[in-house]
């Protein structure tokens, strides 16, 4: 099958064979980035029109007990300066955006045990009860069913945990011995089942990626249908075991922006700061390809160089109402616009 017929496909089914895949994600002329890329940006119109929702993101803690091995904050990078927010300081980022017009704050950070279940909870409860009309999405990584459960019960409405790769093997070259796909993929599906909106997803071109482990990560989101789904590329960090690691591609991300939004024309899928910083218009061409959320940095502006998951991270200087600014320019040149709403996944 010729390359155009397998887009036209994949546009009418959502679904491809693994061969299809690998010679959609592998070929190497730029024109087939660019019709995969209008045709993914059909089926978004036909669902969100020029909609773009805004996260308010809240980089709380950069202190984490994981060691993985491409991630700037990992346990063992001693160079690392740690952080933790207050309570106090984490309402005062919700207050500011709040005024803003955001209308969801996500909590995002290592994994930190200094923030126990009961205050991850009462501070899920703080939020909620200051801004009933705004969703709480958690990004903190893998917990007990139970604790999910609780932060549920305190008002949590999403939660993003990418998977990272669903290859067994691929997983092993990422992560330690004390971390398991097993383990990532339970805490998914524990997620789902409390009734939570859901975030998977992975890297593009992190180190040892096949366009095979790729394709199981495609099947892997299909199992588990999330109502959100964040890919960006690779990028290093000097202070991590895969320092000489070179970053992931723009093409290859944008190329699989298209194809998620084709698998999954109702899903929110963010334009992710990663995206932005290997390319300056990165996130505009994100929004083109398929995306249709921006994650703008609520975090106070003296830590946020701290949260360095890798090098040259953008957005870590202005005041929050300069980076929303900067991004509504950004979305409008792309020919979007950010809807003031909680933005939740609209569903067939
Ligand atoms: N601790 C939580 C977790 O594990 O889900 C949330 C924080 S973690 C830093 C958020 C995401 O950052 C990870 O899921 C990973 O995909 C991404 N990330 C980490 N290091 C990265 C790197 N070097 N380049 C691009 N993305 C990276
Ligand atoms: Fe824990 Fe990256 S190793 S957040």
């Amino acid at each position: 099958m010729k390359v155009y017929d397998i887009i036209k496909k994949l546009a009418a089914d959502g679904n491809l064979s693994d061969e299809e895949f690998k010679i959609l994600l592998e070929a190497e002329s730029m024109a087939i980035g660019d019709t995969l890329r209008s045709e993914a940006d059909k089926v978004r119109r036909s669902i969100y029109g020029t909609d773009v929702y805004i996260r308010g993101l809240i980089e709380f803690t950069n202190y984490c007990r994981n060691n993985c091995y491409y991630c700037g904050i990992r346990r063992d990078n001693k160079n690392a300066r740690r952080y933790r927010l207050t309570e106090e300081q984490i309402m005062q980022c919700c207050s500011e955006g709040y005024e803003l017009g955001f209308r969801t704050f996500v909590l995002q950070g290592g994994e930190d045990g200094y923030y126990t279940d009961e205050i991850v909870c009462g501070i899920v409860s703080n939020i909620k009860l200051h801004y009933p009309d705004c969703a709480v999405t958690l990004s903190i990584g893998e917990k007990p069913k139970e604790s999910y459960k609780a932060y549920f019960d305190a008002g949590a409405d999403r939660y993003l945990l990418r998977h990272e790769t669903a290859s067994e093997e691929h997983y092993t070259c990422l992560h330690p011995k004390s971390m398991s796909l097993k383990n990532r993929k339970r805490c998914l599906f524990d997620l789902k089942e409390i009734g939570y909106q859901v975030g998977a997803g992975f890297m593009v071109g992190s180190p040892y990626q096949t366009t095979e482990n790729i394709i199981e990560d495609l099947r892997f989101l299909r199992e588990l249908k999330p109502d959100m789904i964040g890919i960006g590329p690779y990028i290093s960090h000097k202070d991590t075991p895969f320092a000489q690691c070179k970053n992931g591609s723009l093409e290859l991300t944008l190329r699989l922006l298209s194809v998620l939004r084709l698998m999954f024309p109702y899903a929110l899928i963010p334009s992710t700061t990663a995206l932005g910083t290997i390319h300056p218009q990165g996130r505009e061409m994100g929004l083109k390809a398929g995306a249709n959320v921006v994650m703008p940095n609520l975090s106070p502006v003296g830590v946020r160089k701290l949260y360095q998951l890798y090098e040259n991270k953008i957005c870590t200087g202005e005041e929050a109402a300069q980076c929303i600014g900067c991004l509504q320019n950004r979305v409008n040149s792309a020919g979007y616009g950010i809807v003031i709403s909680k933005g939740d996944v609209k569903r067939r």
